[in-house]
């Protein structure tokens, strides 16, 4: 437990913070990022240094495509994409672009909290949709499209924040039907897509972007490195044109142009391919040391499926446990974890919380876990 600085300031000195959602600093590739800057800044015209496309620089795009069609088995064309900040700023661009003020979005109940403000700060109205063992819940889905007439729905389709499941294939295939027939666009959060440890998820809703009815939006935040900044939105012809005609985007041209110089670097030197194996096996052997600790001592208290993929477990306990104010005591015992309840659109769920594995190692892990079992 050496200097972790998260981007809310280091926890105090000596606590294990599972609620972190970050990677722990020896999985940030300073020296691979450090190469790939190198070798572009070597050969960069001073153009380079310009504004850039605004869907993004036609040789990033060709490498992220080629990226994509391995990662996802499945071919992706270059200009089916468009650059991003990374996911929280394609989620404020989706509620611009394809929203307005008033409008209903679906949510997953649970799901992935900063998203619900980014899309309050846009005025919109959120409507949870729950998930199960299978993700997205289709009947409830249909049963609330009776009622609303959303923009769009909001899905985290693999290794879901915070339940960890993935949506199969013939949930996602039924969806895209509903919001064809309903005529509603999918923005799905694909960040954890290429984050699994054992066989790969179900296919990316990327792969289906030529229905006109998907948005899929990708990340190097947990496969590189967040600080890159740096992502991408899939999608087809009509609405990647409606992206790229947005007023924040033709004023400052592509988003983030010089890291996806420096991402072009790793995917063409095979060195981001190794980082991704690398994340995998490291993840996996975390995933086991929480599994371990938390049948050691939660067992007979609640119960959590193990994730293949991601960066989380969640955790049910019995309906009057209320972990909320068990953050304030958590502390007190130098540990910590998310509480159930922010990730309820329905101020619901507050019997469940949040634990990361991605921040710490293994020692950490099961130490961190064991000082949070008097909490119960
Ligand atoms: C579901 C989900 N979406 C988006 C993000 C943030 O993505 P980015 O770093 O690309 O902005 C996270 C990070 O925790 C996440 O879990």
């Amino acid at each position: 437990m050496t200097g972790i600085v998260t981007f809310d300031g280091a926890p105090p000195e000596g606590t294990i913070n599972l609620g972190i959602g970050q990677p722990s600093p020896d999985l940030l590739p300073v020296d691979l990022v450090a190469k790939a800057s190198q070798s572009f800044f070597d050969n960069a015209q001073p153009l380079e240094l310009n504004y850039g496309v605004t869907e993004g620089d036609e040789r990033f795009l060709y490498s992220l495509a080629a990226f994509l069609t391995e990662g996802y088995s499945s071919e992706v064309t270059f200009d089916q994409l468009f650059v991003t900040g990374g996911n929280s700023q394609a989620l404020d661009l989706m509620s611009v672009v394809f929203a307005n003020a008033g409008d209903t979005v679906f949510v997953e109940e649970p799901s992935y909290f900063l998203a619900f403000q980014i899309f309050h700060d846009h005025g919109l109205n959120i409507v949870g949709i729950p998930i199960d063992d299978d993700g997205l819940c289709v009947d409830a889905l249909q049963q609330e499209l009776k009622s609303h007439d959303p923009a769009f729905l909001y899905t985290i389709p693999s290794y879901q924040n915070p339940g960890g499941q993935c949506t199969t294939e013939a949930r996602r295939r039924r969806i895209v039907e509903l919001a064809e027939a309903h005529d509603f666009l999918i923005v799905a959060d694909e960040v954890y897509q290429l984050l699994y440890f054992y066989d790969a998820p179900p296919p990316a809703y990327g792969t289906m972007a030529a229905s006109g009815r998907v948005l899929s939006l990708g990340s190097f935040s947990k496969i590189l490195a967040p600080g890159m900044r740096l992502g991408w939105i899939q999608t087809n012809e009509d609405l990647r044109s409606k992206i790229i005609a947005n007023g924040f985007v033709n004023s400052g041209g592509s988003i983030n142009h010089i890291s996806s110089h420096i991402v072009r670097q790793t995917i063409d030197n095979g060195t981001l391919d190794s980082h991704i194996t690398h994340l995998r096996n490291v993840y996996r052997r975390r995933v086991a040391a929480m599994d371990e600790a938390l049948h050691e001592h939660f067992d007979s208290i609640a119960k959590w499926t193990r994730p293949d993929g991601g960066y989380f477990f969640w955790m049910r306990f019995d309906e009057s446990v209320d972990t909320t104010p068990l953050r304030e005591k958590a502390r007190e015992l130098q540990t910590g974890f998310q509480a159930g309840a922010v990730f309820s659109s329905k101020g619901q769920l507050s019997h469940y919380l949040r634990l990361s594995f991605a921040h710490y190692n293994e020692d950490d892990i099961r130490e961190g876990i064991a000082r949070m079992r008097p909490l119960f």
